[in-house]
């Protein structure tokens, strides 16, 4: 027998003991509560409570200027990619894609947002404004009007942008100020630099809002508008 043996009295080798204790540590760190609360199991835990989605097509039920909508999407599909060439909603458009021009602008739940950024799936169950509710037969909402009776649009690629951001801004407060419009539109680039025609539209309708007393104006007849367009400066 070799020497490192060592075998004690009770039968067993130091080596043989060691290797015992060893498997019987291992053993229970394995099945150990310290580990199942630790970040690993934590984590775990996490991911069988989060219902999975994906990596294939899922549904998707969104609901857009009032209308429920439905179709199916991967999830990484974004909102404005959904909205554009999943469901035919093609007020919101796709300049940067990456949250830079605001020309993809919605409002969700009355907030502008950057489609762009937004996954369609984030936006399931929650209100979704664009453009495309700004007109019906015969009458433009007052935020658009104003943008045609003072030609502020040349390519008009940024337009539904600029249109529902300072929409969702006059919906917040009625009462709002030339200035806080042009805040409301920080985030909204115009290539074509219709910059002040812009301003010239936004100080019209601050004075219409004005002489509603603050009420919202909703839309403005067709025929008020061709009165007006293309007198700049004039209220139609
Ligand atoms: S396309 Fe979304 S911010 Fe430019
Ligand atoms: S009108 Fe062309 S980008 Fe604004």
């Amino acid at each position: 027998m070799n020497s490192h043996e060592d075998k004690p009295r009770s039968g067993l080798s130091r080596r043989q003991f060691l290797k015992g204790t060893g498997l019987t540590a291992a053993t229970a760190l394995a099945s150990t509560p310290l580990l199942e609360s630790g970040p690993a199991q934590a984590a775990q835990n996490a991911r069988a409570a989060t219902p999975g989605f994906g990596p294939g097509p899922v549904k998707l039920e969104l609901t857009v200027n009032g209308a429920k909508v439905t179709t199916e999407v991967e999830p990484r599909v974004t909102l404005l990619d959904a909205l554009r060439n999943y469901v035919d909603v093609t007020g919101p458009k796709r300049v940067c894609d990456r949250g830079t021009c605001g020309a993809c602008t919605v409002l969700l739940d009355g907030k502008p947002i950057y489609a762009c950024t937004c996954l369609a799936l984030e936006a399931m169950g929650r209100r979704i404004e664009t453009a495309e509710a700004l007109h019906a037969e015969g009458s433009l909402h007052a935020v658009p009007a104003a943008f045609v009776q003072f030609d502020a649009q040349q390519c008009g690629f940024c337009t539904p942008g600029f249109v529902m951001a300072i929409k969702a801004a006059l919906d917040r407060n009625p009462k709002a100020t030339p200035e806080e419009l042009e805040a409301a539109v920080s985030g909204n680039i115009c290539r074509c630099g219709t910059y002040q025609q812009m301003r010239d539209a936004i100080r019209s309708l601050c004075k219409k809002m004005a002489q509603h007393n603050g009420q919202p104006i909703q839309t403005l007849a067709a025929a008020s508008l061709s009165a007006g367009c293309c007198h700049h400066g004039k209220e139609g």
